[in-house]
């Protein structure tokens, strides 16, 4: 008997415990689905760093997701940066797959490495369907194709991706233009269609995840799903007769296989760069995500390097200049911050000035520094007088033109803090001011940015392409200016008959619509000149969600108790008022 108990015991060691209900244990947590991420790369050394500082900040447990990543025919440092960063990575991810080729560096008819002849195609078409048998046959339950200029700043893409349970999905990505990685229509011959929907989608007018014929560039596929199965990227569907390129062909494949494709604007996901064009280089590529890095430090999420690749620190410079000069307000960290990564970005060395705080002076301060107002000085749109804010605004740029005749400086450039470089910013200054030279054109200022008040009326420079005489012209964002031009400012005595610095330059060219505040000013010859189209925009105007103006929210000048805000400043607005329900200046311009 005592035998049985033992062998019982022996047996069903816990009885007890395991009958007992609170002691069953819980079933454990599903592991995240397995995804392939298709890493393709040729000449991208510039963006793999943020492309790959992407990828690692993905909110995605890496042990279920494998790496494929082929790179071929590079003139640049594409293959070391992608070894770099796999030999690091390899161990947190569940598997990589690298197939690098050194040779050939170019394909055969090419005319330069931004060239898409038909023998790039089927390679490109091949390597991703190589991609796509490789994630089928390890049973991966999505794959990631992601081209290496689309930069994934949003690390929850993956999740939001997956959540909208497609079979081919793509984030919509911004860019520095209309541009994305989606279209709308397309003609029976397989191009591209202009729609009515591009825009209102492109600029999430309307937000959500809408079905379109042609996803590219990024894009999720979900492999568990039946239709998947008979995606193509090679060899082409037998029936194919439209344009002979990837994304097409691919595009195709969906639609006879009836799998629709869906872009998603819901967020803000990340960044496509603006293709270069076959005659391009790889240079023009890099400059294109230059500015492409620009956007997203404006309108977010930024771009950040991978912490596990080296870059190569820039070489900055003064483009010909004698100085650039960086206006910011010592209370505003965030925009020097900004504007200095920027202008590194560019390759740009600028001193950074400190702006005089017109909020920190009182009226007492302002008459001890010789500030008196213009006689008669009003603000057209608001009726007031001069804003402690415009006081200070005007000191910083006048105090520059001091340093610059003091010291001798031929010419220099300023940059107040709030700009938004247009493409191909720093190569189009260069040019501008060598054609300058060349034509020995006489002249004080340039205004790289301003707001026009009559853009209709203004005269090209000859010699000069892309610049016009200006004319009444508001904001001082940008302009480059001359030794010259900096003395007749000095010598027409501003700070004892002041008005905002933006409408004393056009006095002093003799623009200014206003006779009476011209009288004030006898030698209002200063040359004054454009570049059209602007290089610099602000990067944000009045009524935008983020615009804060420190020139018109302070007190007036002579009143410290008078507090002064941009609402009734019309100045501030891009053209006057935005239409309601639009905020993004870009919708306007891409219409
Ligand atoms: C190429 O990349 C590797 C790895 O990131 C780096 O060590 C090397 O200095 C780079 N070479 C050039 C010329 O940039
Ligand atoms: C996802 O879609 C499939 C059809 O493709 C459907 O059967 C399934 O229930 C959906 N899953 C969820 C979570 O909605
Ligand atoms: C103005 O500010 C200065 C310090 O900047 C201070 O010494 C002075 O007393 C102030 N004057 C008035 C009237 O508040």
């Amino acid at each position: 008997m005592l035998l049985w108990v033992l062998v019982f015991c022996l047996i069903f060691p816990r009885t007890e415990s395991y009958f007992s209900e609170e002691n069953y244990a819980e079933e454990s947590e599903m592991q995240a689905a397995t995804v392939v991420i298709a890493i393709i790369s040729r000449n991208s050394a510039h963006s793999l760093p943020y492309y790959l500082g992407a990828l690692e900040r993905l909110n995605y447990p890496k042990e279920r997701i494998s790496i494929w990543a082929a790179t071929d025919h590079n003139t640049d440092n594409t293959t070391a940066v992608l070894r770099e960063w796999l030999t690091v990575m390899q161990q947190y991810y569940h598997y990589v797959e690298w197939r690098p080729k050194d040779k050939p560096i170019s394909y055969a008819g090419e005319m330069g490495p931004k060239h898409w002849t038909n023998g790039r195609y089927e390679h490109v078409m091949r390597l991703k369907q190589a991609a796509l048998n490789f994630a089928k046959k390890r049973w991966a339950d999505y794959i990631l194709f992601a081209d290496t200029d689309n930069i994934l700043t949003n690390p929850d893409t993956l999740n939001l991706l997956m959540a909208e349970n497609k079979s081919v999905i793509a984030p919509m990505m911004d860019s520095q233009s209309a541009y994305s990685n989606y279209w709308c229509g397309i003609t029976p011959q397989g191009y591209y269609r202009r729609t009515a929907e591009y825009f209102p989608t492109r600029y999430r007018y309307r937000k959500g995840c809408f079905p379109v014929p042609m996803v590219h560039s990024t894009m999720l596929l979900d492999l568990r799903k039946e239709s998947t199965k008979s995606l193509a990227f090679y060899p082409p569907h037998t029936d194919y007769s439209w344009p002979y390129d990837d994304i097409i062909v691919f595009a195709f494949s969906c639609r006879v296989s009836e799998v629709q494709m869906y872009v998603c604007n819901k967020d803000r996901y990340g960044y496509v760069n603006i293709p270069a064009k076959p005659h391009q280089t790889v240079e023009d590529d890099h400059i294109n995500f230059v500015h492409l890095y620009l956007e997203a430090l404006i309108d977010g999420p930024p771009m950040y390097l991978s912490r596990h690749v080296h870059v190569p620190p820039k070489q900055l410079d003064l483009m010909g200049f004698d100085e650039i000069y960086l206006i910011n307000l010592r209370r505003r960290p965030d925009r020097r911050e900004r504007m200095l990564w920027s202008l590194y970005e560019l390759e740009i060395n600028a001193k950074v000035v400190d702006a005089v705080d017109g909020a920190a002076l009182n009226s007492s301060d302002i008459k001890i520094l010789g500030v008196d107002l213009l006689p008669g000085y009003y603000d057209p749109f608001s009726g007031r007088t001069l804003t402690k804010g415009e006081v200070g605004c005007f000191l910083s740029h006048y105090y520059i033109w001091k340093e610059m005749v003091d010291m001798q400086l031929d010419k220099a450039l300023i940059f107040e803090d709030d700009v938004r470089f247009q493409g191909n910013f720093k190569r189009r200054v260069m040019r501008m001011m060598e054609e300058v030279e060349q034509a020995e054109l006489d002249w004080d200022i340039i205004y790289l940015g301003r707001k026009q008040v009559n853009p209709d009326e203004e005269e090209q420079v000859e010699a000069v392409k892309n610049l016009v005489v200006a004319g009444y012209s508001h904001w001082t964002l940008s302009y480059a200016i001359s030794l010259q031009g900096a003395q007749k400012l000095i010598n027409a005595e501003p700070i004892s008959k002041m008005l905002p610095v933006d409408e004393f330059l056009p006095i002093m060219y003799d623009k200014h619509p206003n006779e009476e505040y011209k009288s004030h000013f006898l030698n209002r010859n200063l040359q004054a000149f454009s570049t059209s189209p602007l290089l610099v925009q602000p990067c944000h105007y009045a009524g935008d969600a983020e615009w804060v103006s420190d020139t018109e929210t302070s007190t007036l000048w002579d009143d410290d108790n008078v507090p002064t805000d941009w609402r009734g400043s019309y100045k501030s607005l891009k053209g006057g008022a935005p239409p309601p329900g639009i905020q993004s200046a870009a919708y306007r311009d891409e219409l």
